[in-house]
């Protein structure tokens, strides 16, 4: 029996329209002028009245299960894409790692692995490339093979993840030569090991020392040189994680100019600062990261990227570390507090929140977290959209609904929410994924193995 959701307001990146949506098994079968299927046909019918129906949430960035600073990042495959559904988010793309000195068709193989089977949502994967040399630039092209067309580089963290200028420039050639994208984090990881050294010697060592040693000045260079890079490959370069107001003016300007470069920025910059890192009694833990926290004025800044499209995608980061025997790896010394925070779950919310305060439009807010990050990597029109013909991912969101965010009622596999106390207004009623209502009314529906791989093509922004 066909599904029928009726009498909704459908929000899609270009605008509102009353309409009701078929649905055929996993897919899309029609969008209908409202109230126009009710006679003679037999369906299963989702009553979304006064609420809104938008295509499932992308969440273009996740570290799932990752190994990272003496530990593993505390979501599995299976509870994290089970949180993210409760959020609304029906797709994710997370990172599949290269240790040093392995390859990256071993780390794919592994990822795969770790999310084959457990899944509750569809999944892709980007690559970290850790480890330049002549067969693991050969093997991108291996990858492109395989569906994972993005490959992320570090300017930060030396010794881990770390590639210097020279291995940044080779891996931005290849990628070049398919018109793959690679995605950096920028910061000055160099200088910032400098200034964390001489924070640990001078005894300075809480946790706001994480946000101190990172300023927004060394993001910014680092954007600016990962854009001149990309520039003398001529290579489409996406910045992830983007924290601070100088490093959205260089990615203003070099789209301005007409360079392939995109970007994102996560829910934890738009509404946390490095105030959070300096709460007392070591529980600024809670919100290292890096980029770290900045200083609430970059948050405007942010908003307005978001605006303007010069930040055109919004995701989490997620990378969970428990306060307790994880983020307390670090009591005595921040550098050893494993870095990232959760969020998986609370994307949709966080960002109809910026909607309620005025900062984005409703067709923003579905653009930011479904549209472009399909169309970014290369799910649309698959993902995305609410159209005939595509997956039937769909959120029924009530924009009404009022929510305190806290660990207590949360589905992540951590033990703090960095948003603890945060009262939103809107909430996910119903997630469908490719079909299935796998939330309903807060009721996990789903199963792990029902999510997919996903195979994605290329960028689709590319001039
Ligand atoms: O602190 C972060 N962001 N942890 C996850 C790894 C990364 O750099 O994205
Ligand atoms: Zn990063
Ligand atoms: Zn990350």
């Amino acid at each position: 029996m066909s599904l029928l959701i009726k009498g909704g307001t459908v929000v899609t990146a270009e605008g509102t329209l009353d309409a009701d949506v078929v649905v055929e098994g996993e897919k899309i079968a029609a969008l209908l002028a409202r109230g126009a299927a009710t006679i003679g046909s037999a369906y299963d019918t989702i009553d979304a009245t006064d609420m809104y129906v938008i295509p499932g949430g992308i969440d273009a960035h996740t570290h799932m299960e990752m190994p990272f600073g003496g530990t593993f990042s505390a979501d599995t495959f299976e509870t994290g894409t089970r949180a993210a559904a409760h959020g609304g988010t029906t797709a994710i793309i997370d990172f599949a790692v290269q240790a040093k000195g392995t390859s990256l068709l071993a780390a794919l193989d592994k990822w795969h692995s770790k999310a084959d089977g457990n899944c509750a949502i569809d999944y892709g994967f980007h690559m970290i490339v850790s480890d330049v040399n002549d067969s693991t630039l050969k093997e991108m092209d291996a990858c492109i093979s395989a569906g994972v067309n993005s490959f992320k580089m570090f300017m930060a963290y030396p010794g881990v993840f770390y590639a210097t200028d020279g291995e940044i420039l080779l891996a931005m050639q290849q990628a070049s030569r398919s018109g793959a994208t690679v995605m950096m984090h920028a910061e000055n990881g160099i200088a910032i090991d400098q200034l964390v050294a001489q924070a640990i010697a001078a005894g300075r060592t809480d946790p706001v020392n994480h946000g101190l040693t990172r300023p927004p000045e060394l993001e910014g260079e680092a954007t600016s040189r990962a854009i001149t890079l990309a520039k003398v490959a001529d290579c489409p370069l996406y910045i992830v994680h983007l924290s601070a107001s100088q490093a959205l003016a260089a990615v203003a300007q070099a789209r301005d100019a007409g360079q392939n470069v995109f970007a994102e920025t996560c829910p934890q910059y738009l509404y946390l600062s490095i105030d959070d890192l300096a709460r007392p009694d070591f529980e600024g833990a809670k919100f290292v990261a890096s980029p770290p926290l900045r200083p609430k004025e970059h948050q405007d800044s942010l908003w307005r990227g978001l605006r303007t499209n010069d930040l055109s995608v919004v995701s989490t980061d997620h990378c969970p570390f428990c306060f307790k025997d994880q983020k307390e790896l670090g009591r005595g010394d921040f550098s050893k507090i494993p870095n990232g925070m959760p969020g998986v779950e609370h994307r949709m919310d966080l960002l109809h929140a910026g909607v309620v305060a005025g900062q984005l439009t409703l067709a923003r807010w579905v653009e930011v977290a479904s549209t472009t990050p399909a169309r970014m990597f290369g799910l649309y029109p698959r993902k995305g959209v609410i159209a005939a013909g595509s997956d039937a991912d769909i959120v029924i969101y009530d924009p009404h609904a009022r929510q305190t965010l806290s660990a207590a009622t949360h589905h992540m596999n951590v033990d703090y929410s960095a948003y603890e106390g945060m009262e939103i207004t809107g909430r996910v009623v119903t997630t469908l994924a490719r079909g299935r209502v796998v939330i309903d009314d807060g009721t996990y529906q789903g199963s792990p193995g029902y999510g997919t791989f996903l195979p994605r093509g290329l960028n689709q922004y590319l001039l």
